[in-house]
């Protein structure tokens, strides 16, 4: 009992005490692989403007993506040999042949972004902000004072001076990473480092909320559809999806929802937030990143698991306990910079029990208690009718 009391006041004091930075800070050159990235997200989106039905359309951007192809996996060819990355090679030639077979826009897309996707995974890159989405409200200035010139101020270009921002179609063949990634000169060659070198990342993200905006739908998306996607109004999930790969109804939802960040907040379970930028916290630690990795998990501690905290213990205070438990060990191992794979273990036996959180916040239905007075009621007819046929019986002898 002390034992327990003493680890939910430890908790409590770590929540409020963990609002400042990082530990450490320290610097992973991740820049060969987020190129990569960039060039097969950028075959992706333009494919489908280079071919189609089978003929070359554009032969100036076909030899161009091409040639993107090639460089992808010459950069691969330069990163640190990781298992898994034999397949991912296979996989960037694979794009080649279809790309010189001129396959159709489908094919060559999901080629590009499952072999970006993958090569993310293996390289354990963070494609996602630990905040909460900058709302875009930040960088309307900048916008105004940097792009609008080329790019208009609504996203549609005034000549030949930049891409159309509103086209639907194309814009929804970008993740908000996607974007992000083209807003940084060192991942990039859209724009020179005078138009966005020395932005910030937090003003990047909002840029790239902003200019989702434009090709955004008018209305909101039903609240129900957060509910049957809930991996698209939090992160990361809102940040790397492409709404391209989506059923519709999911692909204008998240339209939607990324161009809104600050709406969209709302709509996330605090517990839900908590497993995301866990998921995060791990993706960081596998990347040697420690600092980071604790920044995050006590974000998620702070922003996710604080939030719901008194309502679990009110539902479950065992399992409040374990948690409460939990987070302290998982925080210490990430100090301690304890061996990868017991920390991964650390943070799947925190998710496991997350999840069973979630469900004993699962509202209590109400038909509950009406279903139990209809049984009694239903009961007590039956007893009233074996004892009037009892009394019958007894009167007639
Ligand atoms: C000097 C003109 C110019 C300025 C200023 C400029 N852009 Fe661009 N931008 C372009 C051109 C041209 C492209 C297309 C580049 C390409 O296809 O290689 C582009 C591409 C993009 C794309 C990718 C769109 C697509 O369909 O491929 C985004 C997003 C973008 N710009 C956003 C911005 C933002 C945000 C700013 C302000 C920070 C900005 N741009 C400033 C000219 C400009």
């Amino acid at each position: 009992m002390a034992i327990k009391f003493i680890s939910s006041l430890c908790l409590v004091l770590l929540i409020l005490c963990s609002g400042g930075g990082s530990v450490w800070a320290q610097e992973q050159p991740q820049a060969l692989a987020e190129r990569a990235i960039n060039l097969l997200s950028y075959i992706a989106v333009d494919y489908a403007d280079a071919v189609a039905d089978g003929e070359v359309r554009d032969p100036r951007l076909y030899r161009q993506l091409q040639r993107q192809a090639q460089t992808a996996a010459a950069l691969l060819q330069q990163l640190p040999d990781r298992p898994g990355r034999t397949q991912l090679d296979g996989a960037l030639n694979e794009l080649q042949k279809s790309i010189g077979k001129r396959d159709s826009p489908d094919s060559v897309r999901r080629r590009a972004n499952t072999a970006a996707d993958r090569l993310a995974a293996l390289y354990q890159l963070p494609r996602s902000p630990a905040e909460m989405l900058p709302s875009p409200a930040e960088v309307q200035t900048v916008y105004a004072e940097r792009c609008a010139h080329c790019h208009g101020a609504s996203g549609v270009p005034a000549a030949d001076s930049g891409s159309d921002l509103r086209n639907r179609e194309r814009m929804a063949r970008f993740s908000l990473y996607d974007l992000y990634n083209t807003l940084d000169p060192t991942r990039n060659d859209a724009h020179g480092h005078a138009i966005d070198g020395d932005l910030s990342s937090r003003q990047r993200w909002a840029l790239a909320v902003l200019v989702a905006g434009f090709s955004a739908p008018a209305q909101m998306p039903e609240a129900v559809l957060a509910e049957q996607y809930p991996a698209l109004v939090g992160l990361p999930g809102i940040a790397v999806t492409r709404p391209s790969e989506l059923p519709a109804e999911a692909a204008a939802a998240l339209t939607w929802w990324r161009a809104n960040p600050e709406y969209t907040r709302r709509l996330q379970h605090p517990l839900a937030r908590a497993a995301g930028l866990i998921q995060l916290a791990q993706t960081s630690y596998r990347a040697g990143d420690a600092a980071e990795s604790y920044h995050q998990l006590m974000l998620a501690l702070r922003e996710g698991f604080a939030p719901a905290r008194l309502e679990l213990e009110e539902r479950n205070g065992a399992l409040t306990a374990r948690l409460d438990q939990q987070w302290l060990e998982l925080r210490q191992a990430i100090l301690d910079e304890a061996p990868t794979n017991e920390v991964i273990e650390k943070f799947q036996r925190l998710q496991a029990e997350l999840l069973r959180a979630r469900e004993a916040l699962q509202p209590v239905p109400k038909t509950g208690l009406y279903g139990w007075a209809a049984l009694l009621f239903a009961l007590a007819l039956a007893m009233g009718g074996l004892l009037w046929r009892g009394l019958r019986r007894w009167s007639r002898r």
